[in-house]
């Protein structure tokens, strides 16, 4: 079923489980990672980066992705992952996106909560969920110095802008590096006792396995993963590719690589289902 964010999320509350999110590189990986998910018996959110949507295009990413979702057993949310603009967030929704990502991470507080209070409000005519971002996840370089989301504006935000879900900083950063990171569960619970909302985990890449039961009970309901299915994609591709005749079939080429990013998907919801 073709789903919002709002249900899958309350229901994972309820249930102390999480949410696996995951993004989408190319239209290609779509249906396996959907088929991951029913396999599961698992609601999943397929996620794109603003860049990813704009070259597959929103409205055709939606509708491929609407197709499969109505004839699958579980619950399925295309989100629009780190959106900055509203203009972005207007493509998406009309595109048929069922939820939708507003960054003002980089803003003050006061401009974070006027670009979200619009997000939303553009969101409510479509009945689409939206996800905020307060804090700070790194990208890039790893700095261990970013500051966490500060619990007491983490309240405000929430109270004032009437988000779904809230991505906060708690040492996380998207990508792969050498070492896992540490993240702080104290600062995430400090954050969890003064918001009631899902919490979301970006970088759920570079986050040790056996620290996600813990965010999952400290109130993240929503765990992003994205560059480890990348990897598992291409390591597959690089070693079939490398074997590959010309007059090979594309398709057969790219079952083995489907296959491994699938892989990665179902650890990853079996670790945030259990
Ligand atoms: P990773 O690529 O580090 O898994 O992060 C994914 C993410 O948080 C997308 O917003």
């Amino acid at each position: 079923m073709y789903t919002t964010m709002h249900h899958m999320l309350k229901m994972a509350k309820k249930e102390r489980k999480g949410v696996g999110a995951f993004n989408i590189h190319a239209l290609e990986v779509v249906p396996v990672m959907i088929r991951a998910a029913e396999e599961l018996n698992a609601p999943v959110v397929l996620q794109a980066s603003v860049s990813t949507a704009k070259y597959i295009g929103f409205d055709l990413l939606a509708a491929i992705v609407k197709n499969i979702a109505d004839k699958a057993s579980v619950e399925v949310a295309l989100h629009l992952d780190h959106a900055k603009e509203l203009k972005d967030i207007q493509d998406a929704l009309e595109g048929g996106f069922s939820s939708v990502m507003i960054d003002g991470s980089y803003l003050s507080l006061d401009d974070n909560i006027s670009i979200t209070c619009k997000a939303v409000e553009l969101a409510k005519r479509y009945g689409a969920s939206v996800e905020a971002e307060l804090g700070i996840v790194g990208r890039g370089k790893v700095i261990n110095k970013y500051p966490y989301t500060n619990p007491k504006d983490a309240k405000i935000f929430v109270d004032k802008t009437g988000v779904d879900a809230l991505a906060v900083g708690i040492g996380t950063h998207h990508g792969q590096y050498q070492a896992k990171t540490d993240i702080s569960l104290s600062a995430l619970s400090d954050i969890h006792a003064q918001v009631g909302i899902p919490l979301v985990l970006h970088g759920g890449t570079g986050v040790k396995e056996e620290d996600l039961a813990d965010c999952i009970s400290l109130g993240m309901h929503k765990l992003n993963f994205g560059t480890e299915l990348n990897v598992s994609w291409v390591r597959k591709a690089k070693e079939i590719f490398n074997d590959a005749m010309p007059d090979d079939s594309i398709r057969e080429l790219l079952i083995p690589c489907n296959e491994a990013m699938k892989r990665t998907i179902q650890n990853k919801i079996g670790l945030v289902r259990k």
